[in-house]
């Protein structure tokens, strides 16, 4: 009997060559240069470092391969290269632009002698001649699920995916149907990752047993947070991943139907989602009747304006529909009236990259990883004062410690740690006193923070509390929608407020209305970016009690960073005679040369910048910052104008 072939043997023919080609680039007899080119890489300089690997391979004759792949997550070492030269492990190079990769060619690729350790970060295989990176504790201690195959892959080809078991996990779904993937998704337990945790497979079970047809199945890419970049490295860089995630979505909801929205201000995420749409579709991955079977699906991308606000699940269906992205009152949830009234799931980038791995190796395997009420990883974008920022992967329940000073080799230039801000613009700041707490929601939560879409800030002593809440309640008053009064006017007056106390202007009734209208804009907001904007103000508030009490009793910023607080003067013991680095510098020309031909500060002139502490070699250390500002001393400086008239 002539039987169709299973979902699996189809995969399995388009395996085999996919497979074959990924083989024989593993075992080219050319060197093979790959160059992380995500927007990351981009903006450290990849295109210089292609342009000059091309460049000089051409002086010198040499026959290589240059790849382009997506991020490794690194982004203290971009630009990043990969080297696989015949004969040697595949060797990962850091800050590699134009320069280093002549030095390079001539030293390694030419003749394949020296292979220049003063770039090296190490090899990505065990091996007898070089480091590896498992050496290292950055890549020691990750754990990674969702972004495994970022930047070891060409994102722009699907045989890469495909030769690495990608879409695996969907021929196995459409062979045991829509409940069971339903069933094994919330087996294992795997929470939304874009913000609330809640249960994926009960948002899905919900929508499959919605009355209303057709159904609809949304991946949120909108990634509004600023500093958080996760969702939009997972799209650059393993983009058929998101994809199979999202049509195993589609097939446990019931729905033919799939929308993917990036904000528009992703271009590559956008460019390399689209083309991977055309390249599953042709592989009949995508499209009408996916693997042989009667599983249709038709995915498209919507491109989001870049309001913060629309990546909230009912403005962004709002946004979609055509009107103004303003969240709506709830119930009816999505899953049961959504997009167009329809059935309609909603889940994370993240959430949905994820669900390869569970379908492929089990809820059990899932399970491993993590803690009992939230298994796998969690994937953090921490940016600010740690020696070896980027995309870090690990599994929830580690410590913030842990993911700190281990991953991401603590803070730098040994500077004392001071706050960690985590969960966006709406997260919670926590001293070093909650640096025990374990990475999951439910934790997070409990201390005053959350995990947001993963977004985490590490400052360092010299950071004011205050200012860090004056930001991030800018940012989400800026970002109110308007609906609600309490989150239009309230997160305002809090801002006032705030703005006041960088001022040094502020009473203690500024601090109890700043408790109470926080308390009132929590209960008076419709959705989440009223109901935790006033986070950073109450943590800082609990835990750096102290800096707001100096701003309004002292008028004095203790991190010397409020500018109406500060004031710069140059320690005349110290200056050099003659060096003129902080004239220089100067915008505004505030820095005059003294009688004595040493340099002093017009404070009239000066708009606190700062520059000039920096351009001041570090041997003579002269420029000084004092809060308040009437500290600085009486040096009894004189013109060096007036010195010249006397004379
Ligand atoms: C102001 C605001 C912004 C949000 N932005 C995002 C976002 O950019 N990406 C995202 O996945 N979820 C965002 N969310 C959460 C979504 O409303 C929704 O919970 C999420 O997309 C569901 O996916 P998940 O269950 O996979 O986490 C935001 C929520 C709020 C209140
Ligand atoms: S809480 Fe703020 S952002 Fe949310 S609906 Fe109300 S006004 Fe809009
Ligand atoms: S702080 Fe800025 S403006 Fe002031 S003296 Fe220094 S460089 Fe000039
Ligand atoms: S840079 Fe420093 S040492 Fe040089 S003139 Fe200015 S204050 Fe003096």
């Amino acid at each position: 009997m002539n039987q169709n072939p299973t979902p699996s043997e189809q995969l399995d023919r388009l395996r085999q060559p996919a497979k074959e080609s990924w083989h024989a680039l593993q075992d080219s007899d050319v060197p093979v240069i790959y160059v992380g080119h995500a927007t990351c890489g981009r903006a450290a300089g990849s295109q210089e470092t292609i342009e000059g690997f091309e460049q000089a391979l051409a002086d010198k004759g040499i026959a290589a391969e240059i790849r382009t792949v997506g991020c490794l997550g690194h982004c203290y070492a971009e630009p990043l290269v990969i080297i696989h030269y015949p004969g040697f492990p595949p060797l990962m190079y850091q800050k590699i632009g134009a320069g280093e990769a002549r030095v390079l060619v001539n030293s390694f690729l030419q003749a394949g002698e020296d292979p220049c350790f003063e770039y090296l970060l190490g090899a990505l295989e065990p091996n007898e001649m070089f480091p590896t990176l498992m050496d290292y504790p950055r890549y020691l201690y990750e754990k990674r699920v969702i972004m495994a195959h970022c930047g070891r892959i060409d994102p722009e080809n699907i045989d890469h995916y495909l030769a690495l078991d990608g879409y695996q996990a969907l021929a196995k779904a459409l062979e045991q149907g829509g409940q069971w993937v339903v069933d094994e998704v919330k087996a294992a337990h795997l929470r939304g990752r874009g913000g609330a945790g809640f249960p994926a497979g009960i948002k899905w079970e919900i929508a499959r047993h919605a009355e209303k047809q057709p159904k609809v199945v949304i991946c949120n890419g909108d990634e509004g947070d600023p500093g958080a970049y996760m969702d939009r490295t997972l799209m650059e860089s393993n983009p058929h991943q998101v994809l199979e995630g999202l049509a195993i979505a589609a097939l446990a909801v019931g729905a033919e139907r799939a929308i993917l929205y990036i904000r528009a201000e992703y271009p590559l995420a956008v460019r390399t989602i689209q083309q991977a749409i055309y390249a599953a579709r042709e592989k009949k991955l995508l499209g009408d009747h996916i693997l042989g079977t009667d599983f249709s699906l038709d995915i498209s991308i919507f491109q989001g304006s870049g309001a913060f606000v629309c990546g909230e699940e009912t403005a962004l269906i709002q946004s979609v529909e055509g009107h103004r992205g303003m969240p709506q009152y709830r119930p009816p949830y999505p899953a049961v009236e959504g997009l167009d009234g329809l059935p309609t799931v909603i889940n994370n980038v993240k959430t949905l990259a994820t669900v390869p791995a569970i379908i492929s190796k089990g809820s059990d395997w899932f399970k491993t990883i993590g803690t009992e009420k939230t298994p796998g990883t969690a994937i953090f974008s921490v940016v600010g004062e740690v020696e070896y920022p980027g995309l870090v992967e690990v599994p929830m329940g580690v410590s913030l410690e842990h993911l700190i000073y281990e991953v991401c080799g603590g803070i730098k230039d040994g500077k004392p740690f001071k706050a960690v801000q985590i969960g966006g613009p709406s997260g919670g700041c926590l001293p070093e006193s909650e640096l025990g707490t374990a990475i999951d929601f439910d934790s997070l939560k409990q201390a005053g923070a959350m995990m947001g879409s993963g977004g985490m800030v590490v400052m360092n002593a010299d950071a004011c509390m205050v200012e860090v809440a004056r930001y991030f309640v800018d940012f989400t008053q800026k970002e109110s929608c308007g609906k609600c009064t309490f989150c239009r006017i309230g997160t305002r007056h809090l801002l006032a407020i705030l703005e006041d106390f960088t001022k040094g202007v502020g009473s203690d009734d500024d601090l109890q209305e700043l408790k109470s209208l926080s308390e009132g804009i929590i209960k008076g907001s419709l959705c989440s970016l009223g109901k935790t904007a006033p986070n950073p103000v109450l943590t800082t508030l609990k835990f750096f009690p102290d800096e707001y009490l100096a701003h309004i009793h002292e008028q004095r910023c203790p991190a010397m960073m409020c500018r109406a607080l500060t004031a710069f003067y140059i320690d005349l013991e110290a200056c050099a005679r003659g060096c003129d680095a902080c004239v220089a510098c100067c915008p505004t020309e505030a820095i005059f040369t003294t009688s004595n031909r040493k340099k002093a500060i017009d404070q009239e002139k000066c708009v606190k910048c700062g520059e000039c502490v920096y351009a001041c070699p570090p041997e003579y250390d002269a420029v000084r910052r004092v809060s308040p500002p009437g500290m600085i001393p009486d040096q009894g400086i004189k013109p060096l104008v007036e010195t010249k008239e006397e004379q």
